[in-house]
């Protein structure tokens, strides 16, 4: 079936979930941060989408935002910052704008130049996902952004992926779905979307769901790609 929409994951995806601790440990007051940043972004990250995953299996939904702030609160104390009240809302700050890794725009221009549709698909709450897309100047480079906020769990429930389908008027197989979480992509392959894993940090894939149509390791060539999919 031709691919209609090109649908993306935000975090990790288009949003570079490294560059908040990055560009914290950089600026001025970040020297604790400096040694430890790069244990402390991944620690956050893990946090982040395990805390997410448990609030899933426990049906206890909550907003991302909050999902992010126990992750966050959990790494401090992980690497012995939780005392820093002004390196916490540093880093929730620069969470809230974080960088779009630098082919994000252009891919998405060439998409809509080819005639696909393009939304985001996240975990991120309404309000996140906003301030997001705005601060990377990406607003009028998509047609939707659409959150799990609507259905009240988060991925990779089939309720997330369905969501996706029901705001385009697509099916799953005229969606080429990119996400740089192997869950995500093995997920979203499973529930029958056109799966590309944008697979940046070289990881093994992961053995749930089933394997994505596609394994690349950025988004650089997307348009030439989804023309072969579908
Ligand atoms: C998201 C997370 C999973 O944007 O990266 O949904």
């Amino acid at each position: 079936m031709p691919i209609k929409a090109c649908v993306f994951d935000a975090y990790g995806t288009l949003f570079d979930v490294a560059a908040a601790a990055r560009n914290a440990a950089a600026a001025p007051g970040g020297e604790a941060l400096a040694r430890v940043w790069p244990e402390l972004a991944e620690t956050w990250r893990l946090k982040q989408l395990e805390y997410s995953w448990l609030r899933a299996v426990a049906d206890d939904y909550v907003p991302f935002w909050q999902v992010t702030q126990d992750g966050l609160d959990y790494a401090l104390e992980r690497h012995g910052l939780d005392g820093d009240g002004a390196l916490r809302e540093t880093l929730l700050g620069l969470y809230e704008r974080l960088d779009a890794y630098p082919e994000v725009p252009g891919v998405l221009r060439a998409l809509r130049e080819a005639g696909y549709a393009t939304a985001i698909l996240s975990n991120g709450s309404t309000a996140m996902l906003d301030a997001a897309i705005d601060s990377a100047g990406l607003r009028d480079l998509l047609d939707g952004a659409y959150s799990v906020e609507d259905v009240g769990v988060f991925k990779p429930h089939d309720r997330v992926y369905a969501l996706a389908e029901a705001r385009l008027g697509v099916t799953g197989a005229e969606i080429a779905f990119f996400s740089s979480n192997g869950w995500d992509a093995t997920h979203a392959a499973r529930y029958g979307f056109a799966s590309v894993w944008v697979n940046r940090a070289g990881a093994p894939l992961d053995r749930v769901g089933r394997p994505p149509a596609r394994i690349v390791d950025s988004l650089d060539d997307a348009a030439t790609l989804v023309a072969g999919l579908g």
